[in-house]
């Protein structure tokens, strides 16, 4: 029997980080050849990752301008995918999340009548605008997805009630598998500073911010939270390693950047960056993968957002929803830093988005799904 030809397309920091595991596993498997083929819609954070997870991608598109649109990013990887799947004909194209890679993969996929694997499929906020456009991205490969690896239950019961009944297991997410191969005691970082922060004499404050629906007047109330929690507690290091995007940029600059006990510093390599959420001692962020990596790591966080669509942690008490305005930042992270109670109640280890073994869980999914195995167990948080 030839080989299953499976095809991994990702192309920002986030879908790299937990695909990369992924494609490794796949490799690992002599049923499947494991391709990859990457959009760079993302390009020194993509490369950073690819690095770090020593991968060497078949394919890349290169799209990445500065200050990109939406309309651009799509467009230049449906034209991309197209020879990319004409050289590397894949039987199975697995796409990851809700980029605009993502959905852009799942279309070019369909268009060639390929099926499709979707890796974190059925997260939902049922805000069409929130997050924008991922909210939007997910529901739209959901539609044309065959496979559904769905990191929670929850997850598949959202899909469920979207009567999508076929194709579902439930994995984990593989950014818990991603970590496991990361974070490490004895940990010496690269970027110097890091290795010099006072962990255990002051509090580390690890913070990201980036999304397009934060942009304007919101990512303008969290910098300016964020300076306040700095001048006020001389106790507190801010660290915040920066997007790239230069819409993110330009408010730092000119809300956060000289504010005292602040850093601010490029984005982090992602070995360097989940050590760093190892030894913090809270994580203020916009981020996806980052509500789903501290509670793994026992580190409290504030979603700078006004909602979440990972209520997992939440439930388990591990994250908070902060939103957007200044005053209620403020007061959640100041009650977290003064309230030794309110610390402890939030800073426990929990692992409902993953064991670790998600990757595994996929793999055996699809070589179930092409007759070539045994259907994998459920992941059960
Ligand atoms: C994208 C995803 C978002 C994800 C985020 C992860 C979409 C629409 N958005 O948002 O879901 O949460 O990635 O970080 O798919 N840039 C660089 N170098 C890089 C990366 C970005 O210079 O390595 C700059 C470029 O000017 C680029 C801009 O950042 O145009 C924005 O990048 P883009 O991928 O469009 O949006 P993100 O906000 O990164
Ligand atoms: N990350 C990183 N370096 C950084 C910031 C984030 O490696 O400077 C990692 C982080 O640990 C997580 C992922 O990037 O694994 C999250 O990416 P991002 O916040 O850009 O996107 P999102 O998850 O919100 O889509």
């Amino acid at each position: 029997m030839s080989k299953l030809r499976v095809m991994s397309v990702f192309g920002t920091r986030p879908e790299a980080i937990k695909m990369a595991p992924l494609v490794r596993e796949l490799a690992g498997r002599e049923e499947i050849d494991s391709l990859c083929c990457v959009t760079a819609q993302h390009r020194e954070m993509l490369d950073s990752v690819l690095e770090v997870f020593h991968l060497r991608p078949d394919w890349d598109l290169n799209i990445m301008t500065p200050r990109q649109t939406l309309s651009t990013i799509t467009s230049k990887c449906l034209t991309g995918m197209d020879e990319a799947i004409d050289a590397l004909k894949p039987d199975l194209i697995l796409v990851h999340g809700d980029t605009s890679t993502t959905f852009a993969g799942a279309l070019s996929a369909f268009y060639h009548q390929i099926p499709v694997g979707h890796v974190e499929a059925g997260l939902r906020t049922y805000d069409k605008y929130s997050p924008f456009p991922e909210e939007m991205n997910r529901k739209l490969v959901s539609a044309i997805a065959d496979l559904y690896f769905c990191p929670t239950e929850n997850n598949r019961q959202n899909l469920l009630r979207e009567g999508i009944t076929q194709g579902l297991f439930v994995t984990g997410n593989t950014v818990i598998d991603a970590l496991k191969t990361t974070v490490r005691k004895d940990y010496h970082f690269t970027t110097e500073i890091l290795n010099q922060l006072p962990y255990d004499s002051k509090k580390v404050l690890l913070v990201t911010c980036h999304r397009r629906e934060n942009y304007g007047e919101p990512m303008r109330n969290i910098m300016l939270a964020l300076r306040e929690i700095a001048e006020n507690n001389e106790d507190v290091e801010l660290v915040y390693p920066v997007h790239l995007s230069p819409v993110v940029r330009e408010a730092v600059d000119q809300y956060l950047r000289g504010a005292p006990r602040v850093h601010l510093i490029d984005p982090l390599a992602a070995d360097e960056m989940h050590n760093l959420m190892a030894r913090c001692y809270l994580v203020l962020t916009d981020s996806g993968g980052l509500q789903e990596e501290a509670p793994a790591l026992g580190k409290p966080v504030l979603v700078l957002r006004r909602e979440t669509e990972r209520p997992e942690a939440v439930a388990a008490g591990t994250v908070k929803l902060a939103g957007i305005n200044r005053e209620t930042i403020v007061a959640m992270a100041e009650e977290l830093l003064h309230s030794t109670g309110a610390y402890a109640a939030m800073a426990h280890a929990v692992n409902p988005y993953g064991d670790g073994f998600a990757c595994r869980r996929i793999a055996d999914a699809i070589l179930w799904h092409f007759g070539r195995g045994e259907r994998p167990e459920d992941f059960r948080g």
